[in-house]
């Protein structure tokens, strides 16, 4: 019998994020955002699902937290939806929208769970987007307010902060892809969102020093892992760069003050540049405490002339995929943690998102999502290989508590350990759930 065993300082989670689970949408003085915008657009998400209830959590979150301490996890990680606390983005404070979180988290510091909160994922005032959205430099100014306005709220009580949740996505996959809100596609919109986006990421941590709050401050981008399908210069360049988009894009500035320049030269030879102002990289370099990773995917890719923005094409080699169609790729999950180490040095790192997609459904009472227990566990043996390999682990948090509302995918998609029954409500824990309840109590897998 083989043993892992997981050092005993890591803390254990899960992650939610504010529209895919609270509904509430029209509660206590919520203004619109881009997803409610996106959502009730004909075409944009599947079947036309919105998150004007999604999981209910806004008023089940105590049923929500008992889970929780069920499991017996360490951490939980949310967000805050930035139009509940400015419902149109700047302005005056609406005080029922930070009541709502003190409820959440204090209920989650009753129960011994600590509050790890992301301030934005995703869901921007729909009030800033009729102002250009992150293609305006006001909103960086608006978040930076909003970013201290939380930050007063609930210092002493949060001791894990992270601005960004995914900046890929909410620049290219918003702007460029045009898959998710606001749906826009041209890539100079997206290069300049993810700029401004990064400058708001920077300018928050400097606030959030100014301001001498208690605890740590770091973003989560999400990285894939793009293996070279043979050594081939070609193969290897159109890996990087395919991979580039994901890391170095969104690190490079933040721990070497400079944008990768095998990206920007790509661009620039598409006609697309940074739009750099004076103070901009300055802002965007400055120290955090802890990087989040969220990872779910990797593949073998290589060069293809004119396929996609970067003359770069994935080789399906048959991998199993989960039901979203995302291959499972555990292998990916070492090299990419040992990459960003060897690249960036020795920062800690939260695991802030890694789950799967299964849409098993519950039959007699029981949820036997087996697949989402060998994603569980491969991904944790990788990260196990990481941290043996002297990557600075400090948390891992699964996505997802609860099955919720997967953007583009509606209600299609389920990454939950928990069962939502969408017309009901009703949460049923999956043998997933179960699996990780009893890791969590050993803090080791056997093989
Ligand atoms: C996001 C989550 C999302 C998950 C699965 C990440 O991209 O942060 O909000 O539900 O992956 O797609």
């Amino acid at each position: 019998m083989t043993i892992i065993q997981f050092p005993e300082n890591i803390k254990w989670g899960a992650a939610t994020a504010s529209y895919q689970i609270e509904g509430a949408a029209n509660k206590d003085g919520r203004g619109l955002s881009i997803w409610d915008t996106f959502a009730k657009t004909p075409g944009k998400v599947l079947n036309g699902d919105h998150g004007d209830v999604a999981c209910d959590s806004y008023h089940r979150y105590e049923e929500d937290i008992a889970l929780m301490k069920e499991l017996g996890i360490d951490m939980y990680r949310l967000s805050i939806a930035w139009p509940r606390i400015f419902p149109k983005g700047k302005g005056s404070v609406n005080q029922l929208g930070l009541d709502y979180y003190h409820r959440v988290i204090d209920c989650l510091i009753a129960n011994g769970i600590e509050p790890m909160v992301t301030l934005y994922h995703w869901d921007l005032p729909q009030a800033l987007q009729d102002e250009g959205g992150w293609d305006n430099r006001e909103t960086i100014d608006a978040f930076v307010h909003y970013a201290e306005t939380v930050f007063q709220a609930f210092n002493g009580k949060v001791k894990h902060w992270i601005t960004l949740n995914e900046p890929w996505c909410s620049s290219f996959l918003s702007n460029f892809i045009g898959a998710h809100a606001p749906g826009n596609q041209d890539l100079q919109l997206a290069v300049n969102v993810a700029h401004h986006l990064m400058i708001a990421h920077g300018k928050t941590v400097k606030k959030f020093r100014e301001l001498d709050i208690d605890g740590e401050i770091g973003y989560a981008p999400n990285v894939e892992w793009n293996e070279a399908y043979s050594n081939k210069e070609e193969d290897i360049k159109a890996c990087k760069r395919a991979s580039a988009w994901f890391i170095e894009w969104f690190f490079d500035p933040v721990f070497k003050g400079e944008y990768p320049s095998i990206l920007v030269d790509w661009f620039k030879k598409k006609g697309v540049q940074v739009n750099i102002e004076d103070g901009d990289m300055e802002a965007i370099h400055s120290p955090i405490d802890f990087l989040g990773i969220n990872y779910y995917t990797g593949s073998v890719s290589r060069y293809k002339e004119g396929e996609g923005l970067f003359d770069h094409e994935r080789v399906d080699k048959g991998y199993d995929q989960t039901d979203i169609g995302w291959n499972i790729y555990p292998e990916g999950f070492y090299h990419v943690l040992v990459y960003i180490k060897e690249k960036y040095g020795d920062i800690p790192i939260y695991i802030t998102e890694n789950g799967s997609c299964y849409n098993d459904e519950p039959v007699d009472g029981k949820v036997n999502d087996t697949g989402r227990i060998d994603y569980l566990k491969q991904h944790l043996i990788s990260l196990h290989r990481s941290i043996e390999s002297g990557v600075n682990i400090k948390g891992y948090l699964t996505w997802s508590l609860l099955d919720n509302f997967e953007w583009a995918e509606g209600y299609s998609k389920r990454f939950g350990i928990v069962h939502v029954n969408y017309r009901t409500l009703e949460r049923t824990k999956k043998e997933s759930f179960y699996w990780y309840q009893k890791f969590l109590e050993t803090n080791w897998i056997k093989l």
